[in-house]
């Protein structure tokens, strides 16, 4: 075991990319992060520059250690977790991306999507990859750029370009690059590309001819938590030597750091966008509902544990376009202040369908709605109209969850950045009628990606250990009657209705 006394995590999330720093008990040493810049050519795209990212993530690891006064021998591993189905394309001798990386947000497969939708084709790749044919996955985005970059495809069936997703692009540089870098991603990434077979574990050959996609571009699918490879060639010689043992899509990531390890468990996270998970134990579960199926981890040679999870592609994002595009606020954590300065929502209802809808619906036509509008509503009431909506969201996947695996659910585990946001978690609390509880670590994503790097080093002996870091750092209570909660909840749907039906 390597003798560091932390384990340092790199979170690239959709807006930003921070390392965080984690000592034995998983409380946060130090942490730096870097924003990086959103594309947006045409409507409904949005790319991020690869190289950009890679440079930030470097800037974030030497001013974390810097903060903590910390050295390369100071760290027992270095753990991954990423945006996910993000899909990078680079040059392996060079290292350059061939273009901006698709972001999971870009709707503009949606021609290709349709096109492997014909016939049976929606059934067919949910059966073998558990996902629902949508824009937001990796392999039609793989597709476009192989369809719409010159050479691009000759290139792929020679040899000379790699495919990965987030997780795979910084592996491949951390530990060394175009000087034999290791191609790799996790299981948990992998389940989000639409070309894995997700009960095999590996790359399915019949979606891999369908896609027309060279087999020779695509990574080595591996655990979440094993050495990839040691770090090799990162600027100053930071973190030489140090092992890359972990690493897992965002959302699994703070499944796992909120100690979800069980089948039953469930959090769900409020970033850019909000995403439930329920792990589901050793076996997929296929939903009649409109959840995907998707890996929650595997640790090595373990059996992986599988999770049912329903996506929304506009939580906090909601809050940085009235920020933004409006201009209603200054900073984003106004809202909570401005939304609780009002007793209800004065009757409008937010549906926030900027990439379409995802789970349960899956309509990448459907669009934004604010419905129930008079002239007494105000910003401060949009504002709440706001916060709940992610509130009401929640609501709709819970009852997909409950109807797909008849659970009870106690309480809701929460974590993310916008659950600084206290308003937001009453709100939730009133529209599930559950607890819900914040743990003392918020950054779950972070600290799931050192956890399952820490587990591989033996820097942790097992995932008992993780569970006695958890603990509550806060808890919210339902207050609201149950008529006014099924009336309120009966108004979204009807706003839902309205998003769905915007186009001709
Ligand atoms: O699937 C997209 C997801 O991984 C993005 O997460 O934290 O940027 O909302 P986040």
């Amino acid at each position: 075991m390597h003798e560091g006394r932390f384990i340092a995590a790199i979170d690239q999330g959709t807006t930003s990319s921070r390392c965080m720093i984690f000592d034995h008990d998983g409380e946060v040493v130090a942490v730096a992060q870097k924003e990086h810049a959103q594309h947006f050519p045409k409507p409904g795209w949005v790319e991020h520059d690869a190289s950009e990212i890679w440079r930030n993530v470097q800037d974030v690891v030497a001013e974390s250690l810097e903060t903590a006064s910390l050295a390369a021998a100071d760290l027992a591993a270095i753990g991954i977790t990423n945006q996910r189905e993000t899909t990078v394309v680079w040059d392996r001798a060079t290292g350059e991306p061939v273009a901006n990386a698709i972001v999971w947000q870009d709707t503009r497969t949606d021609a290709i999507v349709r096109r492997l939708g014909e016939g049976d084709g929606v059934d067919w790749f949910r059966d073998r990859t558990g996902l629902t044919l949508a824009t937001y996955f990796s392999g039609p985005k793989l597709v476009w750029l192989l369809e719409n970059t010159p050479g691009l495809r000759e290139r792929a069936g020679a040899g000379e370009v790699l495919f990965g997703t987030i997780d795979s692009w910084l592996v491949w540089n951390l530990t060394g690059g175009p000087d034999g870098g290791r191609h790799t991603t996790d299981v948990t990434n992998a389940s989000r590309t639409l070309l894995m077979d997700l009960r095999e574990l590996a790359w399915d050959e019949d979606i891999l001819e369908r896609l027309e996609i060279p087999r020779g571009m695509l990574p080595e699918i591996a655990s979440s938590s094993e050495v990839y490879g040691t770090v090799a060639g990162l600027r100053e010689g930071a973190l030489e030597g140090v092992p890359v043992a972990g690493a897992l899509g965002d959302q699994h990531a703070a499944l796992f750091g909120q100690t979800a390890f069980d089948e039953g468990d469930l959090k769900s996270t409020y970033g850019t966008g909000a995403f439930l998970l329920l792990n589901t134990g050793d076996t997929p579960v296929a939903s009649q509902h409109g959840l995907l199926s998707t890996l929650a981890f595997k640790l090595g040679d373990a059996p992986a544990q599988y999770a049912l999870e329903g996506s929304i592609a506009v939580s906090g994002s909601l809050v940085q376009w009235f920020r933004d595009q409006l201009g209603a606020i200054d900073s984003a954590s106004e809202i909570e202040a401005l939304a609780a300065s009002v007793d209800d929502n004065g009757g409008c209802y937010f549906v926030p369908a900027f990439s379409g809808l995802f789970a349960p619906h899956w309509r990448s036509d459907a669009r934004g709605v604010i419905a129930g509008l008079t002239g007494y509503v105000t910003k401060a009431h949009i504002a709440r109209a706001i916060l709940e909506a992610s509130a009401w969201q929640t609501r709709e996947l819970i009852d997909a969850m409950v109807a797909d695996t008849g659970i009870e659910l106690h309480e809701l585990r929460v974590d993310g950045g916008m659950t600084e946001n206290s308003l937001l978690l009453q709100l939730l609390a009133d529209a599930l009628d559950v607890e819900v509880v914040r743990p003392h670590v918020v950054e779950t994503t972070a600290l799931g990606a050192a956890y399952a790097a820490g587990l591989a080093v033996g820097f942790w002996p097992d995932v008992d250990a993780l569970r006695a870091n958890w603990r509550a750092d806060a808890t919210w209570r339902p207050t609201v009657e149950p008529e006014r909660r099924e009336r309120e909840y009966r108004q979204w749907k009807k706003a839902v209705d309205r998003a769905l039906d915007w186009v001709d």
